[in-house]
């Protein structure tokens, strides 16, 4: 049976994470590409931002038809604010709007949104409360329906609303969660009454930040106190096919939420899907390669000049060559060969060239100079981390 958030049954039962700065439109678009993905969300979205028309918040907000199905994720604290923010979602092509209640950045919990409506469980509901009867209020007709749905399927007729999602962490403290007493279990249940689909979990207490490995047991928790009345995703550390799987067996959820695991590796989420098939845990209608294989360096130089180009399209050419910058590392790694005694061969030269570009013709240069076997020898010294 499918993963379905309301009345969207989503192709797979994997998604793509938020991730502030990294989850735009074009690596959205990068990861839909290479297949396996059920839904991708937007990075965080302030409302005020979205409602003022402010140019970072459209940037961070912009969606077209091929990314489909979309989340839209908003942060904030203020039950009417949310709620307009949510209609504005909604005017500008959501398929699902998410609340995050998992933000643990100062900027955002300072002013009592993201994770801090973990220690306000009354106006977490409060604000999902005003937000689903927002979204009550402005359903889509069946025509504009097929516009968002994309390999997504709907079930039910006639005029329905934009389901409501959110995303929460285990508890704000690690000594609430280790005393047995993390908020999210009874969280999870107090918004699925107040109007939400379904909850992602994000294994890791606010405090824990990102450190550390994903609590599976914290997500099996929530997972066992809902018992089935909306659907859990899981999220945490999922970086391989095998984490992926693990992740559902040992928690029970119903689909996997994946982030970092996909900035270096955007075809991660096919990858994940195969194997979740081969494993009888696959969920949706999306066509399955089934043993997909590494893919090679021409299609991983593919990918990196697709992205680039997606970039200057949908942004800016300044946009494009940040990103990349700071991005080549991650894609780079799955490019490095093995030499005959097993070390990798060093691709710091390509690495350099990208990163020392200064204008589009640069970046495309070194990406052709190493698909000709230049900028690349000697031994790879040290490994640089995705965030
Ligand atoms: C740099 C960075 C930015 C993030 N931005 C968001 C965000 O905008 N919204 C959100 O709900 N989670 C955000 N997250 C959390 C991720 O969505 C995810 O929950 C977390 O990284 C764990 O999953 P992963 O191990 O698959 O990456 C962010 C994480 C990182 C590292």
């Amino acid at each position: 049976m499918a993963l379905q958030l309301g009345p969207v049954r989503l192709a797979t039962n994997l998604l793509l994470a938020p991730i502030a700065g990294y989850c735009d439109l074009a690596f959205r678009t990068i990861c839909r590409e290479w297949g396996g993905v059920g839904l991708a969300c937007t990075d965080l979205l302030s409302p005020e931002g979205l409602l003022r028309g402010t140019a970072t918040s459209l940037d961070l907000a912009r969606t077209n038809d091929f990314d489909k199905p979309v989340g839209m994720q908003l942060y904030g604290s203020d039950p009417d604010l949310m709620a307009e923010g949510a209609r504005w979602a909604v005017e500008h092509g959501a398929t699902v709007v998410d609340i995050n209640m998992g933000c643990p950045v100062d900027k955002v919990t300072k002013k009592d949104g993201g994770s801090k409506l973990l220690t306000d469980l009354l106006r977490a509901a409060a604000i999902v409360e005003r937000v689903s009867r927002a979204l009550e209020a402005c359903p889509l007709p069946r025509d504009e329906w097929a516009r968002r749905l994309g390999n997504a399927t709907l079930a039910g007729d006639g005029p329905m609303p934009v389901p409501l999602t959110c995303k929460v962490r285990l508890c704000w403290h690690t000594s609430d969660y280790e005393a047995g007493q993390a908020c999210s279990p009874g969280l999870a249940l107090a918004l699925a009454d107040a109007g939400v689909v379904a909850v992602t979990v994000h294994g890791r207490t606010t405090e824990d930040k990102f450190a550390g490995t994903v609590r599976l047991e914290g997500i099996a928790r929530v997972v066992e106190a809902v018992n089935g009345r909306i659907p859990i995703i899981g999220n945490g550390d999922v970086r391989t096919p095998e984490d992926c799987e693990r992740m559902i067996r040992e928690t029970g959820c119903d689909g996997v939420m994946i982030g970092r695991g996909g900035l270096s590796k955007p075809w991660l989420f096919r990858d994940c899907w195969a194997h979740l098939h081969r494993a009888g845990l696959g969920r949706g209608a999306a066509p399955v390669e089934l043993t997909p294989g590494e893919p090679s360096e021409a299609e991983i130089l593919a990918s990196v000049r697709r992205f680039f180009d997606l970039m200057r399209d949908y942004r800016d050419d300044r946009y494009a060559l940040f990103q990349i910058n700071r991005r080549v590392s991650w894609f780079s790694r799955s490019l490095q060969r093995e030499l005959h005694n097993g070390k990798l061969e060093s691709i710091k030269p390509f690495k350099e060239a990208v990163r020392n570009a200064r204008s589009p013709a640069q970046v495309y240069d070194a990406i052709d100079r190493f698909a000709a076997g230049e900028l690349r020898g000697g031994l790879e010294m040290q490994e640089e981390a995705a965030p």
